[in-house]
């Protein structure tokens, strides 16, 4: 077989073979196959696409390039969660200890932040102490003793994605969905978790910046997650603004404090319940109304909380910066950003308010970048609600050894104003399982 066969098929819109799929993945791999040959069939696959089969093969050669993680050891059901990524995201930090007060267990692998998304880890090592690198047994222990342990990607898993991931970065081919759904997925499928329940994210600061093609992206994950013997299902939820009011690192951690303690913003709190609710559905057969209830009630009498605490012993986080989160890095300086007309917010462009918190230190421009923890920004005001002049939008904390005023004009532009009322979308768009 030769790789030029296979990106010639590809490219005249002819339906790979697992074979062919399985050589190039191999191939490019071991390095016998090169870059540009690798990168000419991702084009291929960008404009001609893939069918669900394709799909699945693809997915499932990426899946055990490398290291599969059995999860042996650990009793009872195991669920994971997946977000395609977005600002202000701290579901995990919530929803874990929410599901593991439940019975369920989550043994969570989560990555660090990139340009305008933060990542999970980061936002946890803002408590001091917390370490996320345990070994294989240190984590099969935890997660039997606590439910709930989050840590980094350990060991080599899924090499194939993160070199066709790199490859797709300086090629224009992130944007294609059967790519999207092969690289989440065969990350996701390499631990072997029972139950699966993705976020897909949908909005300007999302990959999937429409409906239908989110609707797309979701249901062919659900498809290979359930071809792959496990139960999968997709949340859709809005993108169009950031999740809840904190962006940054230390300021989410307090933020999943406070839903913890059932006092976060109502649309993160909504986000969590439907995604523990249908958790909570694959793996106890309950409908999805009487999930919500016990969602809820673990939420008011502090349950999860608890488990919150319980994870963050466990994994040496300094407990007492939970407990007094005014304990937890702090900025200096708070800087309020007000409106300077009347009017209703129209937009909080998502990845602009990623950027610009990146900017003043939140998030990482390159791999070796060193984060602040304690700067980020809260939003005050949301799309649809009203404002009027000198009202405040939002509080940016900084770093004053800085100079912050390009961060500062960024995060400005990216909220407008609109002197028409402005209707918000809902948060949860559609539920595909
Ligand atoms: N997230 C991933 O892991 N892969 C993609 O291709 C897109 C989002």
């Amino acid at each position: 077989m030769r790789a030029y066969d296979v990106i010639k098929n590809k490219r005249d819109g002819k339906k790979l073979t697992q074979t062919e799929i399985q050589f190039m993945i191999k191939g490019f791999v071991d390095g016998s196959i090169p870059d540009y040959q690798m990168a000419a069939l991702l084009m291929a696959v960008y404009f001609k696409g893939m069918d669900e089969e394709e799909t699945y093969w693809l997915t499932d050669c990426m899946r055990t390039s490398g290291d599969i993680i059995a999860l042996e050891g650990i009793e009872g059901v195991t669920v994971d969660k997946h977000s395609t990524g977005g600002v202000g995201d701290k579901t995990s930090l919530v929803l874990g200890p929410v599901l593991a007060s439940l019975g369920l267990k989550v043994a969570k692998m989560s990555g660090r932040g990139l340009g305008h998304t933060g990542g999970t880890i980061d936002k946890l090592e803002s408590i001091k102490g917390f370490s996320c690198e345990l070994t294989t047994e240190q984590f099969i222990d935890a997660v039997n003793s606590t439910g709930v342990v989050i840590v980094g990607q350990t060991g080599n898993l899924v090499p194939a994605d993160k070199k066709i991931y790199a490859l797709r970065d300086v090629t224009a081919t992130v944007d294609s969905i059967p790519l999207i759904a092969a690289s989440i997925m065969s990350k996701k499928l390499a631990v072997a978790n029972k139950v699966l329940v993705l976020d897909v994210k949908v909005g300007s600061g999302a990959f999937m910046k429409n409906l239908e093609d989110a609707r797309e992206l979701a249901r062919l994950m659900v498809k290979i997650g359930t071809q792959a013997g496990r139960k999968v299902t997709a949340v859709l939820s809005n993108m169009d603004e950031p999740l809840g009011e904190m962006i940054g690192n230390a300021v989410e951690v307090k933020e999943a404090i406070d839903t913890l303690r059932n006092q976060g913003p109502e649309s993160f709190t909504r986000l969590i319940k439907t995604l523990a609710a249908q958790a909570l559905v694959m793996a106890d057969k309950v409908t999805a109304e009487e999930a919500e209830k016990k969602v809820e009630q673990v939420i008011a009498d502090k349950t999860a909380y608890n488990k919150f605490l319980e994870m963050v012993k466990i994994q040496g986080g300094d407990v007492s910066m939970i407990e007094d989160y005014s304990k937890l890095p702090t900025a200096r300086q708070t800087v309020e950003l007000k409106s300077d007309k009347d009017g209703f917010v129209k937009e909080i462009h998502c990845e602009e308010i990623g950027l610009a918190a990146m900017m003043l230190g939140a998030g990482r421009e390159t791999k070796d970048s060193v984060i602040d923890m304690a700067v980020g920004l809260k939003l005050i005001k949301h799309v649809g609600d009203e404002v009027k002049s000198g009202d405040t939008i939002a509080e940016i904390f900084v770093n004053p050894d800085l100079d912050n005023s390009k961060a500062i004009q960024r995060l400005k532009d990216a909220i407008s104003i609109s002197p028409e009322k402005v209707t918000a979308q809902p948060l949860i768009l559609d539920i595909i399982s």
